[in-house]
C-alpha cells in the first residue's frame, strides 16, 4: 500500500504525520521523505539516542531504483526506527532533492515495497515535481492544522489539485484530509473541515476527513525510537494515529470515493 501525505506552508506537520501513521501501522511499515523541498527527518530522529547515519536517504532509493537491481530498494535503503517502523529520509537540501530527475523509477520502487509505504512528498501544488508521485498513491493525505488560514489554504490546495490528480491518475484520486489538532478538539475541527469540504467541488474525492493528536511528548518518544507497543502507544498521538491507520485499512481495496459520515480520530 502506498499512502502520500502533503502539506502546504506552514509546516503543518507532515513528516511527522508520516512516521506516526508508519509506527501505528500494525504490521512493519516505512516512512519515506521525499519532499522536493529537503528533509529533516534524518536530523529528528535519533532512535535510541543516536542520530542516524548521513546516508542512504531518498536519493540511494532513487539511485537503486533507477539500476533495476534490488528487489524492494525502498526496504533495502532504510534505517530501523523501531521495531516495526524503519524511515528513508530526505536528502537535506531541495538541489539534492532536484538531482533525482526522473522520478518515475522511485515511484515504481515506492507502489512495489513489500511494507506499506508513508511518503511524506511536501508542499503538493500543481507544479510540484511530486504530483505525478502522488497520483499513482493508493489514498492522498493531506495534512493540515485547524486554524482558519490553515483550513482555508487546504480547501483551496486541495480544490486545484485533485483535478490534476484525477487526470495523471486516469481515475478519481482518494483524498483523507487531516488535521493536527488537540485531542479535546479533533471531533469538532473535523466536523468542521467536513462541511467545508461538503460544499466544494472535492467533496465527491474525499473518503473521509480525521485528525491526529498535537502531542509534543509523543513526538519526542516517537523520534528518540520508543517501541510502538511501550509507552508510546499510550500517547496521545499513537493512539489517534492507530484510529487512522485503521481507516486506511478498512478503505484499502474498497473503489468508493463517496465521503464517509464516519471520522477519523481517537477517543476522547
Ligand atoms: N502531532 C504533532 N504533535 C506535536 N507536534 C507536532 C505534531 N506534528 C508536527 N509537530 C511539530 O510541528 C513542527 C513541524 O512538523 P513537521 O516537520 O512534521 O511539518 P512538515 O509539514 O513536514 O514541515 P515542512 O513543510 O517544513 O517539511 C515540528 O516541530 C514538529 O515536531
Ligand atoms: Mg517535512
Amino acid at each position: 500500500m502506498f499512502i502520500a501525505l502533503c502539506g502546504d506552508k506552514g509546516s503543518p506537520g507532515v513528516t511527522t504525520t508520516a512516521v506516526a501513521l508508519a509506527s501505528a501501522w500494525a504490521r512493519q511499515a516505512i516512512a519515506v521523505e521525499a519532499n522536493p523541498g529537503g528533509g529533516d527527518l534524518a536530523i529528528r530522529i535519533h532512535p535510541g539516542g543516536s542520530a542516524l547515519p548521513e546516508t542512504p536517504t531518498v536519493l540511494s532509493v532513487a539511485t537503486a531504483a533507477r539500476a533495476e537491481r534490488e528487489q524492494d530498494p525502498v526496504a533495502t535503503h532504510a534505517h530501523a526506527l523501531n521495531s516495526t517502523t524503519a524511515v528513508v529520509p530526505g536528502a537535506v537540501l531541495a538541489e539534492q532533492m532536484a538531482n533525482i530527475g526522473d522520478l518515475s523509477p522511485l515511484t515504481d520502487a515506492l507502489m512495489r515495497c513489500a511494507s506499506p509505504v508513508f511518503v511524506d512528498v511536501g508542499h503538493l501544488h500543481s507544479s510540484s515535481p511530486m504530483l505525478g508521485v502522488a497520483a499513482r498513491a493508493d489514498l492522498v493525505i493531506a495534512v493540515g492544522r485547524p486554524d482558519t488560514s490553515s483550513v482555508i489554504r487546504l480547501r483551496e490546495r486541495l480544490i486545484r489539485v485533485a483535478p490534476d490528480l484525477a487526470h495523471l491518475r486516469g481515475a478519481a484520486p482518494r483524498l483523507l484530509p487531516l488535521l493536527v489538532t488537540t485531542s479535546r478538539h479533533g471531533a469538532p475541527d473535523v466536523a468542521d473541515l467536513r462541511g467545508i469540504l461538503a460544499e466544494t467541488p472535492v467533496k465527491p474525492f474525499v473518503v473521509d476527513c480525521g485528525f491526529l493528536a498535537h502531542d509534543p511528548s509523543g513526538v519526542r518518544r516517537l523520534e528518540a525510537g520508543d517501541e510502538p507497543g511501550g509507552r508510546l502507544s499510550r500517547t496521545d498521538l499513537l493512539r489517534t494515529a492507530r484510529a487512522v491507520t485503521s481507516r486506511i485499512e478498512s478503505l484499502a481495496g474498497s473503489s468508493a470515493t463517496a465521503p464517509k459520515s464516519s471520522m477519523v480520530g481517537g477517543h476522547r
